[in-house]
Order: structure tokens, then sequence, then C-alpha cells
């Protein structure tokens, strides 16, 4: 039964991970077509249906174009970028590419998460990044031709949502700290392990001699196994979260 729970909880928190952070920040573009403010992006429906008061729409002649969010709180560790694009405008986005940075330059400097290839892409796109950023950047230099037009480089987009946490946060809704034994408290979203590695820090160390002669009585015992020395120097490091290492070391 307790299985059950952990298995059920264990999923929950997986599905439920996921964190737009739209709300904690700003969005601007290279320019405005009429009413289609950068903002309209971030707010629902979440749909690809165009119309000029629920997406952003850059203005013909910015070269390039960007669309950009900037986090208000600081750095992000972002996971992934969901972005409906205006629909049957699949050549409009081509050649698009979508940057995590840390300053608003232009071109953008910093971690490119995505390049489209070729073909047209798909108006709907989950880009996965997982990288620590201050910005989010939707940029294109690729113009179009459109019934014998051409245009330049234009962005629409109707509904974007940028998943992750606040640096240094994890869980559903990140509320959860990341263990200050990890590197730079740097964690995974989803479980809250570290991504940079833990500091191994030995707690004291009169604790230690105690623990020590435990270990030596139960050895004297015959009272220990592989497994039980591992989880020994684990709870010296102050570490049980690894404890699937000692798992592993038993069987
Ligand atoms: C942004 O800055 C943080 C902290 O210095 C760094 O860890 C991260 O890699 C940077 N992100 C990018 C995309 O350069
Ligand atoms: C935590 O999640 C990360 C990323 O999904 C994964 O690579 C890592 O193995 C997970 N750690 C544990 C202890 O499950």
């Amino acid at each position: 039964m307790l299985l059950v729970i952990l298995i059920f909880t264990t999923y929950q928190l997986t599905v439920t991970a996921q964190h737009n952070l739209t709300p904690y920040g700003t969005a601007t573009q290279s320019s405005n077509f009429e009413e289609s403010l950068p903002q309209n992006a971030i707010e629902p429906p979440i749909s690809n249906t165009f119309s000029k008061t629920l997406c952003s729409h850059t203005d013909r002649g910015s070269e390039p174009a960007w669309w950009m969010f900037h986090f208000s709180f600081g750095l992000a560790y972002i996971t992934d970028i969901n972005i409906y694009y205006r629909e049957n405008f699949a050549v409009r986005m081509d050649g698009f590419k979508v940057y995590v940075t840390n300053t608003s330059t232009i071109p953008p400097n910093g971690h490119l998460c995505h390049e489209d290839g070729p073909g047209l892409p798909i108006t709907t796109q989950t880009i996965p990044c997982n990288q620590l950023g201050q910005y989010v950047i939707y940029y294109d230099t690729k113009g179009s031709v459109q019934d014998g037009k051409s245009f330049g480089p234009i962005i629409e987009l109707c509904y974007v949502a940028i998943n992750g946490c606040p640096k240094g946060t994890w869980g559903r809704n990140c509320i959860k700290k990341c263990p200050s034994k990890c590197i730079n408290q740097h964690c995974h979203l989803k479980n809250g392990s570290c991504v940079w590695g833990r500091h191994r820090q030995l707690i004291k160390p009169l604790m230690v001699r105690f623990l020590q002669v435990i270990l030596r009585v139960s050895q004297i015992t015959k009272h220990t196994s592989a497994a039980s020395v591992c989880y020994f120097y684990l709870f010296l490091y102050d570490d049980l979260s690894d404890e699937r290492e000692c798992k592993n070391s038993s069987s």
C-alpha cells in the first residue's frame, strides 16, 4: 500500500512540476504591428488562432525580428518552452531560433535551445532547453514570400509558456528550496537532486567517532554488509538522498 502511495506521489510530482514563469516578468519585441503587442503572447487563450488583440505581431521591416521575455526575479532554470504560432503561417515561422541568455543583446548571445531545420515548422512546438538564464529570445532573420510578395522576418506568437523554476527552487509550483548541499544550490526541478553535484561535508567529529564505534561493534558481531557500510558512509556525509548507490552495492 505504501509503495502504491509512493509511486502515485512521484507520478503526480512529475506531472505537476511544469510551472509557467511568464507571469513573472515582461515581454518585449523588435517592433509592434498595430495592437499586436508582445504581452499578447503570454496571455490566454492557449491557441494558434490569430487576432490582432490575442497574438503578438512584429511590424514589417524589423530586421532581424525578435520577441523577448525577461524574468523579473533574476535567474530561472528553464526546462522547456511551449510555442503556439499563428495558424497557417508556418512560412513566417520558418527558420526561427530560440535562445536562453543572460543579456538582452541582439543578435542573442547565450544558449541556442533550438534552430528550425529544413522544411516548414509545425506551428505548435515544445522546445526543451534545460538552461539557466534571465531571458528567453525568439529570433528570426529569415523572410518569406507569400502570394508573390516578399516580406522580411515577421514574428506572430499567439501563446508562449516558459516552464521552469526560479534558480534554487524545485517541485510543484517551485515551492521547495534546493538542498544547500547542492553546488550553487542548483537542483533538478522534478526531484530536487543536485545538477552540478554536492558539497561533501562531514558531520561533527564527535558524532563520527561514536558512529565508528557502532560500526566496529556491528562488524565484530557480523551484523554488517557492504550495503550497511555504504549507508554509514552516506550518513557521515549527510547524504542519504543517494541511498540508491547502497542498494546497488548490496546486490
Ligand atoms: C547565465 O548565468 C548563470 C550564472 O552565472 C550561468 O550559470 C548560466 O550558464 C548563464 N546562462 C547562459 C545561457 O549563458
Ligand atoms: C532527477 O531528475 C533528473 C532530470 O530529469 C534526472 O536526470 C535524475 O536522474 C533524477 N534523479 C533521481 C535521483 O531520480
